[in-house]
């Protein structure tokens, strides 16, 4: 055997292959065959949560430079890596298929010996939201969420909410948008008219039913007052909705994807919580978790209210026919061109 780097030491298998140690392998009790399965799904979960956070923290890096470049690799480097996030996202909703093979019987035969451990003290978990941007204040059951958690492991918590969020990282990255505060770009048109004109064309398109949604685009895009409560100031949305609808010019494109991969994120891990979810209702029923919350109640409350990037999703409402877009400069077509 050849020296140098071996297998199960680079992987330290050694600690990860005895890491499973069954509670109801403990003396007195009587072993669960399903257990095994159970602690193996739970940690490939944490291991592939530590790679979507060491994705997701390596994109708020390069967000927290500075003035991240939309002409440099920088911005290919973040969508990259967050595609990367949507994928693994995709394959972890797959992976309760395995788990369901466990019948609410034969999670009977150990479930007890679990509490109050829970899923629901998963810091990885909770960390990943609190990175991507969901509130303290947005969540579901807030006053239950840090208290089954231990004082160290809270704070960890607590301390994430003090950093910029993803979300306003990228909330910045829109408001910098280049060109829009640039007149020479908007010959015969500057942003002021170009916003009034597409007013008046959304105004147009909105059926009667929907006349209040001309107010909403006034105060969330126009306006230049922000709410406490919103994560996209009226200057990244309008950057935003720019990016949405001339996207076909090759110098929007790369943003485009990076507000479509923010969206995909959102429904990869909404989809896994309602997969979880039912999950958790066909095994357990309407009986309480390990962790002490309603259960199946408390998953459908989170899956209603945590979604992060819901802001961007709302600003489809907004998006007129493409037909009907106002026309750009020339040195403004010329500018999101390959050539600019
Ligand atoms: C038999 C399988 C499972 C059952 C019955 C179950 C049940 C539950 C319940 C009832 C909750 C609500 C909190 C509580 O009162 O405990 C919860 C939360 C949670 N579980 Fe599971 N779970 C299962 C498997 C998993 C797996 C494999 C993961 C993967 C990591 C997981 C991750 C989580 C997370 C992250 C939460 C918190 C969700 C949130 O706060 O929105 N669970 N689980």
């Amino acid at each position: 055997m050849k020296d140098g780097v071996y297998y199960s030491d680079y992987l330290q298998l050694d600690k990860i292959l005895k890491a499973q140690m069954l509670e109801s392998d403990k003396s007195g009790k009587v072993h669960a065959h399903d257990e095994m399965l159970f602690i193996i799904i739970h940690q490939s979960y944490e291991l592939w949560f530590k790679q979507v956070l060491y994705e997701v923290g390596s994109v708020m890096d390069i967000f927290a430079k500075g003035k991240i470049s939309d002409n440099s690799p920088d911005l290919y480097t973040v969508h990259h890596r967050l595609k990367r996030v949507v994928t693994i996202l995709h394959m972890l909703v797959g992976k309760i298929d395995i788990l369901e093979t466990m019948t609410p019987l034969d999670f009977l035969d150990f479930r007890d010996m679990l509490r109050p451990a829970s899923g629901f003290q998963s810091i990885q978990f909770k960390l990943l939201e609190a990175l991507l941007g969901l509130k303290m204040e947005s969540r579901h059951g807030k006053e239950y969420y840090i208290s089954q958690l231990r004082p160290e492991d809270a704070q960890v918590i607590h301390d994430a909410e003090k950093t910029k969020p993803l979300i306003a990282l990228v909330n910045e990255w829109l408001e910098r948008m280049p060109f829009f505060d640039d007149a020479k770009y908007w010959q015969g048109m500057d942003t002021n008219s170009f916003w009034d004109k597409y007013k008046e064309v959304y105004s147009a398109s909105l059926a009667d039913g929907e006349k209040n949604n001309l107010l909403v685009f006034e105060e969330q895009l126009l306006s230049n007052v922000s709410k406490p409560e919103w994560s996209l100031s009226p200057k990244a949305r309008r950057a935003a909705l720019f990016i949405m609808l001339y996207r076909d010019y090759p110098l929007l494109q790369l943003p485009f994807g990076m507000l479509n991969v923010l969206l995909e994120i959102d429904e990869g891990i909404s989809i896994w919580r309602y997969r979880h979810m039912s999950m958790v209702h066909r095994i357990i029923g309407m009986r309480t978790g390990t962790g002490g919350s309603t259960g199946k109640d408390y998953l459908s409350g989170a899956l209603a209210k945590h979604h992060i990037f819901s802001e961007f999703a709302a600003l489809t409402s907004f998006l007129i026919e493409r037909n009907k877009l106002p026309q750009l400069s020339p040195s403004l077509k010329e500018k999101l061109g390959y050539n600019s």
